[in-house]
């Protein structure tokens, strides 16, 4: 891995042993080209004879010149009005109004490993030798501002992150009203574009679309990442597939309004931006302040979607989770949420804890309901003081019993949000998010809190300090129910009113940070009404989320699977409910529950006192069968097998790193009535290692599995009546644990 400049030509080539990314400064223009983003290519002393400058009419820079059209120069961080008129990378206003910028490269420096970003998060090394970074320092001196663009490459990942900075140099104001975190002009628009489309109870469905001239994008102007689009973009050859061909993944490590976009214009250069969205974003910047993206990583892989999808969550899990709990094996927990609802109170509470430990799960986590007045979702989000009816000796009391009952204790809170019938709200009125003179909407009966105000964060904080400090709490859900509407902060002066949203998110940043600062032991799984901030930006702070608040386990396949396009199997909230199911009254097998949650944090999410004896029996093999396997599962390599999204069967695996373990998931849809003959053709595994299949009596070598595949259909020869006696059924599914079979 290093990053090399050739001196004469200004090029610099960012490698390692299988990605190659290579940017020179254009003479004359001083600006970053875009000259190769891709799979390695030797190092030359100059890449002048990749130049494209074909004669084309446009405007040019200079007099007499017909090739400098920035229109026509593919680059890294664009700006619109000198030339080029394609949607900019960046975009300031001047006191004069003017929104041209030029800015003209100055310096270089290549730093050993990765800086961290200012009150975002990001991606980090723990040994300077696992990356390299490259920063790149241009100046536009009209305007007397600094721009760095920096990009790291790490040495075993085939990853490289990008972010930009912007620092106002100069005595007057500047306004900073578009900043992407990334900008990159692909040579040309042979791609197909996946990205996800969803909304509450259906998130991460995954979306293929031919590039075509013009935009395409996603998008959040929620506030939040939001359900409907996950800050990722995938482009890929089109005869990529899940294991072959040429992938790009881009990914926004951010949690609020984002943009993700490709422009593809007429001579079929794909422009591929992603950041904050611009839209009502404006951020002010007086003398010496800085503005600083957010990061977004690039992933190469030229062996399919599997392989970009195992760079992803190797960096996600490894390099961006952080903390205690980041290798640590996750407990096996228990949500009262669809047991109980808000109808609670100690003893229900206390009798699923002790049906939960007979069982062997691990922590018990209370969901909403446990303060204030709130029987029902219309009261006291924001005075968090234990509800004594529901409770009587608090959450101080129950935390306490829980754990002499031999199981952690985890707490859900929803900081960021208020109820009208609070303290909080009725004191302050200036802390929540609303324009004066405006109707003010509410979303679940609740209001977003101000977390640009310093003070509402700290408010938030010591409230839930004291619940905290006061109590036995191992693990928080920390959930977040609605969008944010008439944008507005009382705090913020009207020219500033473009920084609410962004603000915000630091503010939420702050608050996870300070927790972590004083409970480090304490594991966090971040919610937004399932996964309407499942992002990057939140995983730095909390290494698990809540995928979604469908827990039915067929709807659950396109969630799961989705997900796992960028996001590691450790990382995903994943629940075995009841039936019939409560959001699509489905009725599941318990096995195939079981077996869909496996491939994610795993844990319970129904009533375990009322259940009967032989689903105690399911569960505890479940729970035993998990606990075994646990570090497999969630540190395994996954590979995504057959696509919920393109056919009623799906199929999965995990295999441990020296290949000597795998589990393979399997499940249908509707049963069928003489069906067709059926493979599962696996991949990951040694093929000379001959593995065992359990509950099977043959052995195979890792060759026949991959290349023939397991079996599905039976040899029934002899066996009539067990052909008579097999069981027919919706959904069901099948577990295929293999391991390697060492004294032959
Ligand atoms: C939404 C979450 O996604 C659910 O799991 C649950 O915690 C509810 N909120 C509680 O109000």
């Amino acid at each position: 891995m290093g990053i090399k400049f050739n001196e004469n030509t200004r090029e610099f080539h960012l490698y390692n042993k299988h990605i190659s990314y290579i940017i020179r400064i254009i003479d004359e223009i001083e600006q970053v080209e875009n000259v190769y983003y891709g799979k390695k290519i030797r190092h030359r002393n100059s890449f002048k004879h990749i130049t494209e400058r074909e004669l084309r009419p446009s405007c040019n820079m200079f007099k007499g010149s017909y090739t400098s059209s920035l229109e026509h120069i593919k680059q890294d961080y664009p700006s619109y009005g000198t030339t080029d008129y394609r949607y900019p990378a960046c975009s300031i206003t001047s006191k004069n109004g003017s929104s041209i910028t030029d800015f003209q490269y100055k310096s270089y420096e290549i730093i050993r490993g990765k800086k961290a970003l200012k009150d975002l998060p990001a991606t980090y090394v723990e040994d300077n030798e696992e990356a390299e970074t490259l920063e790149i320092t241009l100046v536009d001196d009209v305007i007397e501002s600094k721009l760095i663009l920096s990009y790291t490459i790490y040495k075993e990942l085939d990853v490289i992150c990008r972010n930009a900075k912007i620092i106002n140099e100069g005595d007057e104001i500047l306004f900073v009203d578009r900043a992407m975190s990334l900008s990159i002009d692909l040579p040309d628009s042979e791609f197909e574009m996946i990205h996800t489309t969803g909304a509450w109870a259906r998130e991460c469905h995954l979306r293929k679309r031919k590039l075509v001239e013009g935009v395409q994008s996603i998008h959040s102007l929620r506030g939040a990442s939001s359900h409907m689009h996950n800050p990722f973009m995938i482009l890929k050859r089109p005869d990529a597939t899940e294991h072959t061909g040429e992938v790009y993944g881009f990914s926004l490590v951010y949690s609020g309004n984002f943009l993700g976009q490709v422009e593809v214009d007429p001579y079929g250069i794909s422009r591929v931006m992603m950041g904050i969205n611009p839209y009502n974003f404006r951020w002010k910047l007086n003398k010496g302040e800085k503005f600083q993206t957010p990061e977004c990583v690039m992933v190469y892989s030229s062996e399919g979607l599997n392989k970009m999808s195992q760079t992803y969550h190797k960096l996600y899990r490894t390099r961006l989770a952080r903390g205690k709990w980041r290798d640590k094996e996750r407990p096996i927990l228990i949500n009262n949420w669809e047991a109980t609802y808000f109808d609670f109170n100690e003893e229900k509470i206390l009798s699923i804890a002790r049906s939960a430990k007979e069982l062997g799960i691990e922590l018990f986590v209370l969901d909403d309901g446990w303060f204030g007045k709130r029987n029902d979702d219309k009261s006291s989000l924001g005075d968090w003081v234990p509800n004594l009816v529901k409770l009587p000796e608090g959450i101080k009391g129950l935390s306490k019993k829980v754990e002499d009952i031999g199981l952690k204790f985890g707490l859900w809170f929803e900081p960021e949000m208020v109820c009208s019938d609070t303290k909080i709200y009725k004191e302050h009125p200036e802390w929540v998010i609303h324009t004066p003179s405006r109707n003010m909407s509410h979303g679940r009966n609740q209001f977003v809190l101000d977390f640009s105000q310093e003070e509402v964060v700290n408010y938030v904080f010591d409230s839930m300090d004291k619940v905290i400090g006061s109590s036995e709490i191992s693990y928080i859900k920390w959930d977040m129910n609605r969008y944010i509407t008439e944008a507005y902060s009382r705090a913020l002066e009207e020219d500033r009113q473009g920084e609410l949203f962004h603000r915000y998110i630091l503010g939420v940043y702050k608050l996870l940070q300070k927790v972590i600062d004083k409970y480090p032991n304490i594991l966090i799984e971040s919610c937004a009404g399932g996964g309407a901030r499942f992002d990057p930006g939140m995983l730095y702070y909390a290494p698990q989320t809540w995928a979604s608040d469908d827990t039915d386990g067929f709807e659950r396949l396109k969630i799961q699977y989705g997900t796992s396009m960028i996001y590691p199997i450790s990382a995903i909230g994943s629940h075995v409910s009841a039936v019939p199911n409560h959001q699509v009254g489905r009725v599941i097998p318990l096995d195939t529950r079981g077996n869909v949650a496996y491939f994610g944090t795993f844990g319970y999410e129904l009533n375990l006192s009322t259940i009967t004896d032989k689903e105690k029996e399911v569960i505890k093999e479940q729970v035993r069968f998990f606990k075994e396997n646990k570090l497999l599962l969630h540190h395994g390599d996954f590979y995504r097998l057959m696509s919920p999204f393109e056919k009623s069967e799906t199929s999965w695996m995990v295999v441990s790193e020296d290949k000597s373990k795998a589990i393979v998931g399997y499940y249908k849809g509707l049963s069928k009535p003489n069906e067709k003959y059926n493979r599962i053709k696996l991949k990951g595994l040694d093929p000379n290692k001959l593995y065992s299949i359990e509950g099977r009596e043959e052995t195979c070598c890792g060759d026949e599995l991959m290349n023939l595949g397991i079996v599905l259909s039976k040899d029934y020869t002899g066996k009539f009546s067990e052909y008579y006696e097999r069981v027919h059924e919706d959904f069901m599914s099948q577990l295929f644990v293999l391991n390697e079979v060492k004294d032959i």
